[in-house]
C-alpha cells in the first residue's frame, strides 16, 4: 500500500515545486476523508474505450515508449511519469496524446493563475559560443530557465547570456503514433494506460 501514503502527503504537503500547494492544515480524519474520495474518482472512472489491457501493454513495450517513460519505477524520465495515469486522464485525452501529442500537451492541474503552465514545452537553446541545446522546459524565471535535454540531462542558463531562446509553443517532443500504429492499436493502448492506478 504505498500509494495511499503518498497521496496523503500530496494532498497534505501539496506539491511546491509542480506548483501544487498546500492549502490549510488539516486533520487526520478530514485527510483520511479526502484521500478516500480522490480514490473513488479514479474507480468509477468508467472505461470509454473497447481496447484490450494486455495486447496493450504488448504495444507499450514494443513502441520504445518506455525510454521516455516510467511505469512503477521501470524506464525513463523525459516525459511524464504513467504510473497513474489512468487516475488522471481521460480516454479521450490519453487518445489525442498519442495520435497528436502537441495537441494536448499535460498543463499542471493547479488552480493558482500563471502556475498551470505548459509542462514539457520543447525548448531550443543556442548559447553564446553556438552551442544548440533541444529538450523540454523544466522551470523557468524571469532571469533563468532550465532544460531537460533527451539525454536526460539537466542544464540551467541566465538568459542574458544566450544567442537564442526558442519556446516552441504548440509542439512536443513526444513523437506522434498517427499513422504509425492501427486504429484497433490505439484502443488497446488506451485500455493499457487507462488501467494504470499507482500501486495498489
Ligand atoms: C521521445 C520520447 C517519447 C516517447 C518515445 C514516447 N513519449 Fe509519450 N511523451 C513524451 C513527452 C516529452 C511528453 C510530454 C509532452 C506531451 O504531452 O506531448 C509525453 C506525453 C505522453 C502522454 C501524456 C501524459 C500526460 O500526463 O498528459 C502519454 C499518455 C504518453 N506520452 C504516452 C506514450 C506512449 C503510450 C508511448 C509509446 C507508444 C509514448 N508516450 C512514447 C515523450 C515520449
Amino acid at each position: 500500500m504505498r500509494a495511499v501514503p503518498a497521496l496523503q502527503e500530496v494532498i497534505r504537503d501539496g506539491i511546491p515545486d509542480r506548483g501544487m500547494p498546500r492549502v490549510r492544515r488539516l486533520t487526520a480524519n478530514e485527510l483520511n476523508q479526502l484521500v478516500a474520495y480522490v480514490r473513488s474518482l479514479g474507480r468509477t472512472t468508467s472505461p470509454a474505450t473497447r481496447g484490450n489491457e494486455e495486447r496493450g501493454r504488448a504495444i507499450y513495450e514494443k513502441s520504445g515508449c518506455a525510454s521516455c517513460h516510467i511505469i512503477g519505477g521501470q524506464g525513463g524520465s523525459f516525459g511524464p511519469d504513467l504510473t497513474e495515469i489512468g487516475m488522471s486522464r481521460g480516454a479521450a485525452y490519453l487518445r489525442q496524446a498519442l495520435l497528436g501529442p502537441a495537441e494536448a500537451l499535460p498543463r499542471g492541474t493547479s488552480p493558482v493563475p500563471g502556475r498551470g503552465f505548459a509542462e514539457y514545452l520543447p525548448v531550443r537553446i543556442v548559447t553564446a559560443d553556438g552551442r544548440e541545446i533541444r529538450g523540454v522546459r523544466i522551470n523557468e524565471d524571469p532571469f533563468t530557465i532550465q532544460v531537460r535535454d533527451a539525454g536526460n540531462r539537466l542544464h540551467s542558463f541566465r538568459k542574458s547570456d544566450l544567442k537564442d531562446l526558442d519556446k516552441e509553443f504548440g509542439k512536443s517532443l513526444m513523437p506522434g503514433f498517427r499513422g504509425r500504429i492501427t486504429d484497433v492499436e490505439v484502443e488497446d493502448l488506451v485500455a493499457y494506460l487507462s488501467g494504470l492506478r499507482g500501486v495498489r
